[in-house]
């Protein structure tokens, strides 16, 4: 008997016993067949939680890389592994070393979209839902460095208050979002809510009502009264919103705002890489051991213990 994709994932889903976690940007049609499907730090804690043997992670290399710091004794796998993140590789060890020397004082705030390797140069990790309370949490007399991400670092300089030394990345899906799109699409829907993604340049996050991860946009969205929701951020999420809202409106601020690497995952590469255990994600002891320790930290700080399997 033939089997469908769905039914072919989940066989070996059993077979293997894993787990499949899906991030919101990623395909619907991914989306469906995922165990969990969150923001990076949901997916952070999920993975910190799980007792399956095998992560099947849909979504770009840095998550899937966190998932195995946070296990690195389980079998890790990306069903793409060209789905990188173009954030993530504008900052590189080497350059923050650099920096670092020129700010022997400074602790390093990485967010969660960076390599393995500028996490173990890194004193605590943050994700977009997170980046003001990690802030917060660092002692006022010191400086600080905020890696790679220029408008979610500068987004919580303003929102905490702190100086902070920004890296110059950028995101290129959310840099597609533009102040005039919401302009435009708030005068199509007066009675739209706008929230927008921190990943924004600030002209952008000065236009929304809102702004805030991906797990906060559908949580809000879920929760409000409000039946008109103008989105800010990766086109993905839309299905999501749609299947928890059947209910409610979802219009992007702009179809422009796709990212190419969440799209690289499709139900075929899942089977696939299920099938052939492809391709694991490994990282080097030693950078692992050091990169570890700032998601570690961030993770006691939402309460969330991790038994390191
Ligand atoms: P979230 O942490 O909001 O899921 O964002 C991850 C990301 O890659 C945004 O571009
Ligand atoms: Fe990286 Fe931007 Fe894609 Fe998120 S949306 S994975 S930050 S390129």
């Amino acid at each position: 008997m033939r089997h469908t994709r769905e039914e072919g994932i989940q066989k070996l889903k059993k077979e293997l016993n894993a787990v499949i976690l899906v991030h919101s940007y990623q395909r619907g049609e991914v989306q469906d067949i995922g165990d969990y499907v969150g923001d990076s730090l949901g997916l952070c804690i999920e993975a910190s939680k799980t007792d399956a043997e095998v992560i099947v992670f849909c979504g770009v290399h840095f998550m899937a890389e966190s998932a195995k710091l946070i296990n690195p004794g389980k079998t890790v796998i990306i069903p793409d592994y060209n789905a990188g993140c173009p954030m993530a590789d504008m900052a590189s060890g080497d350059e923050l070393r650099k920096l670092k020397a020129e700010h022997p004082e400074a602790l390093v705030v990485c967010y969660v979209n960076s390599t393995a390797e500028v996490k173990a140069e890194s004193d605590i990790c943050c994700t977009s839902s997170n980046a003001i309370q990690v802030v917060e949490s660092l002692p006022e007399d010191k400086e600080i460095i905020f890696v790679p991400d220029k408008y979610l670092g500068g987004y919580t300089a303003h929102q905490t208050g702190r100086e902070m030394i920004l890296w110059q990345g950028y995101c290129p899906t959310h840099q597609k979002i533009l102040p005039e799109d919401i302009r435009k699409r708030r005068e199509e829907y007066p009675d739209g809510v706008v929230l927008v993604h921190p990943e924004c340049s600030a002209p952008v996050i000065q236009e929304a009502d809102q702004v805030g991860s991906t797990g906060f946009i559908v949580n809000f969205c879920t929760e409000s009264d409000k039946k008109i929701f103008i989105i800010g951020t990766e086109h993905g999420i839309i299905h999501r919103l749609k299947k928890l809202n059947p209910d409610k409106a979802f219009i992007p601020v702009t179809e422009r705002a796709l990212c190419p690497n969440m799209k690289l995952t499709t139900l075929s590469s899942v089977l696939r890489s299920m099938e052939r255990l492809e391709t694991k994600v490994e990282i080097a002891p030693e950078v692992a051991e050091r990169a570890y320790k700032p998601v570690e930290r961030m993770l006691a700080l939402s309460g969330q213990g991790v038994n390191r399997k």
